[in-house]
């Protein structure tokens, strides 16, 4: 085993190959080419059971842990999280329709989001997704016109708890002053909006604030601020809070020697707050509901990327010496650039080589802040070798594009061994699946893409580093 940031199955055989469930990383190179992420489903697994169990063990009351499918989802990771145990935390009915489509049952699936329009809203009651978690009072309004035309719905507030927490301000989420969430001196007026409209069922209360936090007192805050205004609920429209979800948000490790935070010990907390704050106010137990992601599927993933050239460094740029520029970079991993995340790598073949380079690991993107690591230690390199990243599995290709109109990389699932394509790259020709072209295309000129070069999906398959544009099946 490996420690931390690398997932729980990771190992470097006799000969020093990087192994990832028993498969070697450089065989998954070889047969799907880079960039090429990989999924280890034990890893998953576990963080998922941390939850679970965690809360089993530690809440008296009912417990669920929904998965925030927006730090990584496909149709298999659905249904692993389904088989796991998990509910899914939707963010949109895009993420909705893969749960669905996975086989999760609607009433597993809770649709968040700050900007849902009433067709979003009708859309969710048609997939049955159980419960809406509404992020201001306009959409409140929305939810009771849609809950009239069709059924009851049943609805959660997402309040703006005014707490913070020590995290990039890109992704903190619980000041009073965030997009997200009701203010607290709104949360009146949002009950008198459901209790207007019979055919909307409050069920709780909810606030997220922040992600990679590695920290738990602004948890056990949040809760504190939740369980107010379910007192204050209670109180003054008679009603019992049934749910109640301090959101995600708990960090992981990226680079070595970065504390990994503990899943147990972070439900603990917020399980014993809970029970805790519930007793001193007299309030029944809720129902309590996680919604981790980054934490279940952020380790779980490894990229792989080729080194495709060397460029000396002309001036000095903190320790580096030279670029060594990748295969991949900000198109499939855009958190070093958005939120300074610092990644750090290991060649997948001899991967005990001293590191004795010091270089900034460039990506493949035209844009100068397309690094995805900076004063990075590697061994030496050469073209064509193969460099492993761990810590890749969240808001990494969820929140991957095209730029460039360089293909999104493919999944590979491992376990016990096995290595399964869970999500083919993209290729070329799903690049200009949507384009239509002009009305009265021009005379000259090819009528469409030259197929041999449409349907590559493989770019740096066999031929190495360098063939990127060698024309493949
Ligand atoms: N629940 C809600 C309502 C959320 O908004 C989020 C994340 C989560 C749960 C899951 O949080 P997690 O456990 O993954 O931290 N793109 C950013 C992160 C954005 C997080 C958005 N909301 C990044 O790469 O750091």
């Amino acid at each position: 085993m490996m420690p931390p940031p690398w997932p729980d199955t990771a190992t470097i055989d006799a000969s020093g190959d990087l192994r990832l469930a028993g498969v070697p990383l450089g065989a998954v190179a070889e047969e799907h080419g880079t960039p090429v992420y990989v999924f280890d489903a034990a890893t998953f697994a576990r963080r998922a059971a941390s939850y679970r169990d965690g809360l089993a063990a530690h809440y008296p009351g009912e417990a669920e842990v929904h998965y925030a499918c927006k730090a990584f989802l496909n149709v298999a990771v659905a249904q692993l999280a389904l088989r796991h145990g998990l509910h899914l935390d939707a963010v949109s009915i895009g993420e909705a329709q893969v749960g669905r489509h996975a086989g999760v049952p609607g009433s597993r699936i809770h649709l968040h989001g700050n900007a849902k329009t009433h067709d979003e809203l009708r859309l969710a009651r048609r997939l049955g997704v159980g419960t809406i978690i509404a992020d201001n009072l306009d959409e409140l309004r929305g939810l009771a016109a849609v809950a009239r035309e069709g059924g009851e719905l049943g609805v959660m507030l997402r309040l703006a708890p005014d707490v913070a927490a020590n995290t990039h301000p890109h992704i903190a989420t619980g000041a009073a002053a965030s997009k997200f969430g009701i203010p607290l001196e709104r949360l009146l007026d949002a009950a008198r909006i459901i209790a207007g409209e019979p055919k909307l069922r409050y069920e709780g209360l909810h606030c997220h604030i922040g992600s990679q936090i590695t920290d738990l007192p602004p948890y056990r805050a949040a809760v504190r601020v939740l369980l107010a205004a379910a007192g204050t609920l209670r109180r003054r429209y008679g009603w019992t809070t049934r749910s109640i979800s301090p959101g995600g948000g708990l960090g992981i490790a990226y680079a070595a020697g970065d504390p990994e935070p503990d899943i147990g010990g972070y439900v603990k907390t917020v399980a014993a707050e809970v029970v805790e704050g519930c007793r001193r106010a007299g309030l029944p137990l809720p129902k309590l509901i996680c919604e981790p992601g980054r934490s279940v599927v952020g380790p779980a993933m490894v990229a792989l990327y080729s080194v495709v050239a060397a460029k000396p460094l002309a001036a000095a740029d903190g320790e580096a010496d030279a670029y060594v520029h990748l295969d991949g970079g900000m198109g499939d991993n855009i958190r070093p650039a958005m939120y300074g995340a610092r990644l750090t790598a290991l060649p997948v073949r001899d991967a005990r080589r001293p590191a004795r380079r010091v270089v900034h690991l460039s990506g493949r993107y035209c844009e100068s802040s397309d690094v995805l690591a900076r004063d990075v230690h590697v061994p030496e390199l050469s073209n064509g070798d193969v460099l492993a990243v761990p810590a890749a599995g969240a808001y990494t290709l969820s929140m991957a594009s095209a730029y460039n109109h360089v293909p999104r990389p493919p999944v590979v699932l491992v376990q016990d061994g096995h290595a399964h394509l869970i999500t083919r790259r993209e290729t070329y020709r799903d690049l200009m699946a949507r384009d239509a072209g002009l009305p009265d295309p021009p005379v000259a000129g090819p009528s469409g893409p030259d197929p041999a070069i449409a349907t590559t999906q493989n770019p740096h398959r066999h031929t190495g580093a360098h063939a990127c544009c060698s024309i493949e099946t």
